[in-house]
């Protein structure tokens, strides 16, 4: 019985196809390659395509006996969602939909979905719990709260699934060997690499006049291989006979912008340049998890600290760079 992974040849996809080869799991990987590398996915049996080819999801699911789906396919640049809503709903709502569509029709009732901490928005309290107001404040993150919502109310026509609330997904796998593509990111961690290593000028730090310790926003970074965890124990839990569930995918830490520099110069042993600029618009001062949920229904915590993280991204970015 196989895992489909869509988005597998992606940052977080990959690495999560990596442990569920590590974990004997047979997997095909369904990508597009429209932002994923197929270099990622090794020799792993991989198909290129879009989750909205019925034709294409009905020869995977037979061809490969797919039993469960790891949905990570999706565009996620937020700035760009706001420019481009009708690409962002077209991809990631009526793709989603076209997928399940077509899974069903293959009697395929189990889905981990890769869903994202800004469907909070600017939450009102933290640590972030599930049961918060979702206010997403992007396209992007409206994207995720309707097909979280979509997945939900296909529960009474026999699909389960789990939406993962990723917060701040940053790092790379320990032999750096794979990790982010900075061309395609915006997030602090890959900028501060970007800016260590010389292909940018000095880093803005957006702001340093916030009500936090030293002025700067705070968040919840998670390692990416944490993050790859959590989607095995999201599919065991669904094996078990696990309800419909969205959780956040957290360490419960808050992190500031210079505090991650700092790591970053520990790790580095250089200085990250950077200027002090003013604030970004839309950006919360504090938004990080209370991962309660996923400890208690998934089994699931964080293990790797921020130096891990920061840490595995200098490897990775410091062998990779060009
Ligand atoms: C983090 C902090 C910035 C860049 C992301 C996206 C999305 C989501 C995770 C998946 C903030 C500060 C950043 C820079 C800076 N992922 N910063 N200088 O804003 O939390 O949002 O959350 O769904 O990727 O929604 O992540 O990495 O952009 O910013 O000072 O050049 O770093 O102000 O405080 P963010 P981010």
């Amino acid at each position: 019985m196989t895992v489909l992974v869509t988005g597998g040849a992606g940052y977080i996809g990959s690495h999560t196809v990596r442990a569920l080869v590590a974990q004997g799991r047979d997997v095909v990987v369904l990508d597009s390659l429209e932002l994923g590398h197929k270099s990622r996915v090794g020799n792993v049996p991989f198909v290129e395509g879009n989750i909205s080819d019925a034709k294409i999801i009905d020869k995977v699911c037979r061809k490969f006996e797919v039993s469960e789906v790891i949905h990570f396919a999706a565009y996620k640049a937020v700035g760009e969602s706001m420019e481009q809503p009708l690409r962002y709903y077209n991809n990631n709502v009526a793709g989603t939909i076209a997928l399940v569509r077509a899974l069903m029709a293959n009697g395929v009732e189990k889905i981990v979905f890769s869903s994202s901490a800004a469907v909070y928005g600017n939450p009102d309290h933290v640590p972030v719990t599930e049961d918060a107001p979702l206010r997403p404040e992007s396209v992007y993150a409206e994207t995720k709260a309707i097909v979280e919502k979509f997945l939900s109310s296909c529960e009474s026509i026999g699909l389960r699934s789990v939406s993962l609330r990723y917060f701040n997904a940053a790092g790379a796998s320990a032999d750096a060997t794979i990790g982010e593509d900075w061309s395609m990111s915006q997030n602090l961690v890959p900028l501060v690499m970007k800016a260590l290593l010389g292909f940018s000028g000095p880093l803005n730090v957006f702001g340093n006049d916030y009500p936090t310790p030293d002025g700067t926003c705070t968040r919840d970074y998670i390692h990416v291989e944490d993050l790859a965890a959590a989607h095995i124990k999201a599919l065991d839990y669904l094996n078990g006979g696990g309800k419909t569930l969205a959780c956040n995918v957290g360490t419960g830490i808050a992190t500031s912008v210079l505090e991650v520099i700092s790591i970053a110069e520990q790790v580095s042993g250089q200085k990250v340049p950077h200027i002090i600029s003013s604030r970004r618009a839309g950006d919360p001062v504090s938004v990080f998890a209370d991962p309660t949920l996923a400890r208690a229904l998934l089994g699931w915590k964080a293990n790797h600290d921020l130096r891990d993280i920061i840490g595995s991204a200098w490897k990775w970015h410091s062998s990779s760079a060009k």
